[in-house]
């Protein structure tokens, strides 16, 4: 029987993530990993650790020979591609948690792991506390996971929760979350839906196999969600939260994008608040499956880093079994969704892309319910300028062989046929 490994750490980051781990370990003598150096940026900071563990050359950390894990949790995405191609090329294991690197150089990172034979964990990357990934590979075969829906950035679901809930307005929340250390060093990157479709990206790739770059797949954060929709959201007893969602349709293509969407009480991410994250997977014979837990924040983040940390004594890395052992399915946009959209002037909503209209309001802020052929999503940006704010339906998705009936029985029901 293999025995476990004596982990000696070479730690990338010093932040929010990177102390918080230092003290994690410190908690975890059993774990028998040890930092030997950080590697930080600015060597004036005062640092609560012996000064002696710090350097500012990363050479010393990524060449030395004791060193067999490579821990990354810095911001800047580049230089993390750096390092963790480095790492890998040197026959280091990494753990990373660098969302935006790993989404935007995610077929160079599968290759190099191929290429030179070392695991790459990144649990902490998406869902922080929540072990989503090695669900992913681990547990749900490809066929069986119909669909997978999640609220994958805390600091928006923080927001939404004390605006709508605190009544805290908009700046104050994103200040209080800021605080928190739950927001990205620029906080557009979670405002306006970047990092989660950062995370949704390589979640793709563990869920069902599919490697795409994140400028295609559709998406959009809260920034235009207004007090108004809150109203409206309200009245239909809904929530309103970021959904990060895929569905697998039936001519067996994958639906995925990044949405505000209405969820209703007794869908399980109703119950996600403040900067906690929520993964709903539906499966074959299993039906519905609820993960909850903290999305984002020092410890709970750091307590996924240690989970990789801890699976790499035991050897463990990604098979990637939904890539290499299986066809992948293909991403569509060869459905429909059913839309809420507000708005201050019609002339900003093309209503000849509808394929019908269910409700309009008029009033100062105006708002409709219709249904979208989702390929206008990705091809225009109409829906998120001009200040219109499109947050979809509760079971948005409406498949190509369910729209007829459904616009036939829409259409009786305003008494257009009959
Ligand atoms: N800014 C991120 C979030 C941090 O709010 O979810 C955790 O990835």
């Amino acid at each position: 029987m293999e025995t476990q490994r004596q982990l000696n750490i070479g730690l990338f980051g010093f932040g929010v993530v990177g102390e918080g781990l230092y003290r994690v370990l410190e908690q975890t003598p059993s774990l028998q990993a040890n930092i030997v150096k950080v590697c930080i940026k600015d060597p004036t900071k005062k640092r609560n650790a012996p000064a002696e563990l710090f350097t500012t050359d990363r050479n010393i950390l990524l060449n030395d020979p004791e060193i067999n894990v490579i821990v990354e949790v810095i911001n800047e995405s580049e230089p993390a591609f750096e390092i963790v191609s480095t790492a890998l090329k040197n026959g280091k294991a990494v753990v990373s948690a660098s969302k935006k690197m790993i989404a935007e150089h995610l077929p160079e990172i599968l290759e190099m792991q191929q290429k030179y034979n070392q695991p790459f964990l990144c649990e902490s990357a998406a869902c922080a506390s929540i072990p989503v990934i090695r669900n992913l590979e681990e547990y749900y075969d490809n066929d069986l996971l119909h669909s997978i829906r999640a609220i994958v950035n805390g600091s928006t679901n923080f927001i939404l929760t004390k605006m709508f809930e605190d009544k805290l307005d908009f700046k104050q929340a994103l200040m209080l979350a800021q605080q928190l250390g739950f927001a990205e060093a620029d906080p557009v990157l979670d405002v306006e839906g970047w990092d989660a479709l950062n995370k949704w990206t390589f979640l793709l790739t563990h869920a069902y196999g599919i490697v795409e770059k994140p400028e295609n797949i559709v998406f959009n954060g809260i920034q235009n969600i207004k007090l108004s929709d809150a109203v409206v959201a309200k009245e239909k007893n809904h929530e309103i939260k970021l959904v990060a969602q895929a569905k697998k349709l039936q001519n067996g293509k994958v639906a995925a994008f990044v949405l505000p969407q209405f969820v209703t009480h007794d869908d399980p991410l109703a119950f996600v608040k403040n900067e906690f994250n929520g993964v709903v997977i539906e499966s074959g014979f299993a039906d519905k499956q609820f993960f909850y837990g903290k999305g984002a924040g020092s410890f709970p983040t750091a307590s996924a880093v240690l989970s990789d940390i801890s699976a790499l004594r035991y050897q463990y890395r990604y098979e990637y079994k939904k890539l290499y052992y299986h066809q992948p399915p293909q991403l569509t946009n060869e459905f429909y969704v059913r839309t809420y959209i507000s708005f201050d002037d019609w002339k900003h909503v093309p209503r000849d892309k509808f394929e019908w209209i269910e409700e309009w309001h008029a009033g100062e802020r105006k708002y409709l319910v219709g249904v979208l052929h989702f390929k206008h999503l990705q091809a225009d940006a109409w829906w998120k300028e001009n200040n219109v704010s499109l947050i979809l339906a509760p079971d948005a998705i409406i498949e190509d062989v369910e729209i007829r009936k459904l616009k036939k029985k829409s259409l009786e029901l305003a008494g257009i046929v009959d």
